[in-house]
């Protein structure tokens, strides 16, 4: 761990994913830390991460990292459940707080089910990968955890097919959620940073039994204590700024983060090939 000083509070946060999932974090960190400055990196270009290999998974999240130590950045969040899974056995921040989205969404999804049954839904690799899973498994053994992988949810998002009425994502919705809901959980973990922009359609399929855990938020909440932990909470008194780099379209990304956001994006949106 670096030796962090009293000039790294007011420091960024550093924060990317494959796309735009990684705004379901910011959304969050926004609200419980407004006064922290935050450096987005959303690799537009290469999404999905989620079909490839843990190897090609590996490599661009490094270079998500590199870009993002480019700035003066106090802590990197992976707010990308496909990227935090394989981070789990390959460690891809070492020298500053990191947080990625496995351990907090299991924590407060083991704190939430009262039946010790919960369901994760994810991309491939992140099922593929087991992390939720042997995370609970550390800390929860007695929870059963029921996987199911997702892999048109992401597509469906990043093209907009997110309205609660969208036929086409309620009828994909309903194929991957029926073998959880038979298992009767009662928490069911958004594991991959995009699904929370369809949870009402994905709540509405599950019933009102079924709490939902949205990944990005919990990692949101995970580095609120991190930096508390490390005294590196921001001394500013004004409003922190968002700004936003991808690795494709500016005006893509403008035009869809609100969806994400759940406002129009404030702050500078740049392009940037790393
Ligand atoms: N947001 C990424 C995640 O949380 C998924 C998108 C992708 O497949 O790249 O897993």
């Amino acid at each position: 761990m670096a030796v962090t000083d009293n000039s790294m509070k007011d420091y960024a946060i550093g924060v990317f994913d494959s796309g735009m999932g990684g705004l379901t974090a910011v959304q969050e960190l926004n609200r419980i830390l407004p006064n922290e400055n935050i450096i987005y990196f959303g690799d537009t270009a290469r999404i999905p991460y989620g079909s490839r290999s843990r190897e090609t998974i590996l490599r661009y999240a490094s270079e998500d990292v590199a870009f993002l130590k480019q700035h003066k950045i106090k802590m990197i969040i992976a707010a990308c459940g496909t990227v935090s899974s394989v981070a789990m056995d390959d460690p891809i921040v070492e020298d500053m707080p990191f947080t990625g989205v496995i351990a907090p969404a299991i924590e407060a999804a083991c704190a939430a089910t009262e039946k010790k049954r919960i369901g994760i839904i994810g991309t491939p690799a992140t099922i593929k990968s087991g992390s939720y899973i042997r995370a609970a498994a550390e800390t929860h053994p007695d929870i059963m955890i029921i996987p199911q992988a997702c892999p048109l949810f992401v597509h469906l998002v990043e093209n907009g097919y997110t309205d609660f009425g969208n036929p086409v994502t309620r009828l994909v919705a309903e194929e991957y959620l029926a073998p959880i809901k038979k298992e009767g959980v009662d928490v069911l973990i958004l594991g991959c940073t995009h699904y929370p922009v369809i949870s009402d359609i994905i709540g509405d399929i599950m019933g009102d039994g079924v709490k939902l855990i949205s990944a990005g938020a919990e990692a949101a909440k995970s580095a609120k204590r991190c930096l508390t932990e490390h005294d590196l909470l921001s001394s500013r008194k004004e409003k922190g700024k968002n700004t936003y780099y991808v690795s494709d379209s500016t005006e893509m990304f403008e035009e869809n983060a609100r969806f994400f956001l759940h406002e129009d994006v404030h702050g500078d949106v740049f392009r940037s090939n790393f």
